[in-house]
């Protein structure tokens, strides 16, 4: 009844505060502040309440004592409503830690949003019990919890760490379009749709106009959603991912891979540089040491050796029958994995043959069965780079167009390229998600992507 009378005001007698972030609370210490965020932990004693705020940018730890924890909405607060507070940050006392080592001593604060209480609480719209399709169709709540954020995070610093590479290697951002005539990557996981009448697809890969802008801007790359009807549900293919590739002109096949290799490399320096995300990959991943260079280079002739050397077997597809590997096979998921977690180093898997592989890739002179491709291999994940150098030839190309059986027609701005002033050029494309699970050790790509898209499931 007491509580219900207790109004606090803003006392303007004291300094003004200054609005902050969580994050940039550390040189206001000592000083009047204001925050906003929401009730991440609650802990309500008789006479004080203690928040764990959340922003984004960090947690707070919050003291409300006195009548700061006697208002109806100290009373009545729950976790996860938003609330405005204005106090003094203070370095916590020796002895006792807090997020960013120091805690708010409230002097006004309130409730802008609250959150419900009983059975409609935030916390109970999970629990132990909760299978994998209750959690997905709670996302937009599952990443307000600290794993979810902290991956959320990495991906925008790995974004952001990825373009100052290529730009220190001077490569140009592009941004090709998502809505297209062609297929890259094979028919069969082509999203169709009706664009005014004709037919259209969902890129697969931007690879083909990433070509195209070679003899415009030199080397490029982009960061684009690409787009697969996977037929599968596995660890590591979704429908829609955000797609990283490169292209690059002028350059040999051995260029192309030393090339991938100084990306990552680069990229994941620049990632570590910041504290703050040294600090989260190693909350995620711990132990994670960046690879060493050189990468592993071994020949897709070499491997299916060694998959028979250890006893990775596969299934044959038409009896089923488990057996050993053939020159030819396309590895699977599986075994390509138990081969990388057995060598436990990132493995350029190069030189695939032929008939597995995309119409534009080039074959290798003097062997041509095979071709100058090579997938990037993880531990814990299996592929998260596939590139090739491409067929540079205008006839050849043709004649890869027929073999394929594609129309060359819909292609013809692909051709030109051959046409006027042609070069041997390569490229690739990095699964960021796939990149992701294997820097922060998620078990499923499902996890690095915001809303992930599979087979069954797009919402929310
Ligand atoms: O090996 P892929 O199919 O290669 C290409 O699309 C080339 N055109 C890229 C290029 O050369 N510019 O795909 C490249 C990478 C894979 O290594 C994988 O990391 C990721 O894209 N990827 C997927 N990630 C998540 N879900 C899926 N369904 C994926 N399919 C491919």
């Amino acid at each position: 009844e007491e509580s219900k009378k207790i109004v606090l005001v803003e006392d303007s007698s004291l300094p003004k505060p200054t609005r902050s972030k969580i994050e940039g609370l550390q040189p206001l210490r000592e000083q009047r502040v204001r925050v906003f965020g929401w009730v991440h932990r609650l802990r309500q004693q008789k006479e004080m309440t203690f928040i764990v705020l959340r922003d984004g940018t960090g947690f707070l730890q919050c003291i409300l004592a006195g009548r700061c924890a006697q208002t109806y909405d100290a009373l009545i607060l729950t976790t996860e409503s938003t609330v405005e507070l204005v106090g003094t940050v203070q370095p916590v006392p020796e002895g006792k830690t807090a997020p960013g080592g120091h805690e708010l001593i409230v002097d006004f604060w309130r409730t802008l949003g609250a959150a419900p209480g009983g059975d409609d609480a935030f916390n109970n719209r999970f629990n132990e019990q909760s299978d994998a399709s209750v959690l997905a169709d709670l996302r937009h709540l599952t990443i307000r919890g600290e794993t979810a954020a902290a991956v959320l995070h990495v991906r925008a610093a790995v974004l952001n760490a990825f373009r100052t590479t290529f730009v220190k290697h001077s490569l140009t951002e592009v941004t090709p379009p998502c809505m297209v005539q062609t297929q890259v990557e094979g028919g069969s996981t082509l999203f169709e749709f009706d664009y005014y009448g004709q037919k259209a697809y969902l890129t697969q890969s931007s690879q083909l106009y990433l070509e195209t802008c070679l003899p415009s801007l030199g080397d490029v790359f982009c960061i684009q959603e690409s787009f697969r009807a996977e037929k599968s549900l596995t660890r590591r293919h979704l429908s829609e991912y955000t797609h990283l590739e490169a292209e690059l002109c002028f350059i040999t096949f051995d260029d192309l891979m030393t090339h991938i290799e100084n990306i990552i490399c680069e990229t994941i320096d620049v990632l570590l540089s910041d504290p703050r995300m040294a600090e989260l990959v190693q909350m995620l991943n711990p132990g994670f040491k960046p690879p060493k260079r050189p990468f592993l280079r071994m020949d897709y002739r070499d491997a299916i050796k060694y998959l028979n050397d250890h006893g990775i077997q596969r299934p044959d597809e038409v009896t089923g029958e488990i057996g050993d590997h053939v020159i030819g096979d396309d590895i699977a998921e599986a075994a390509e994995r138990q081969m990388t977690d057995q060598l436990n180093v990132p493995i350029f898997l190069n030189k695939f043959p032929k008939e597995i592989k995309a119409f534009y890739m080039k074959p290798i002179p003097g062997d041509p069965k095979y071709t100058e491709s090579v997938d990037l291999l993880m531990p814990g994940v299996g592929e998260i780079v596939g590139g090739s150098m491409r067929i540079a030839d205008m006839q050849e190309l043709l004649k890869a167009y027929k073999r394929e059986g594609i129309d060359p027609e819909p292609y013809y701005w692909f051709t030109d390229q051959r046409k006027y002033g042609t070069c041997e050029h390569g490229g690739y494309g990095l699964g960021v998600e796939r990149f992701l699970a294997w820097l922060t050790k998620r078990w499923t790509v499902r996890e690095c992507s915001l809303y992930p898209r599979w087979m069954g499931r797009a919402t929310p």
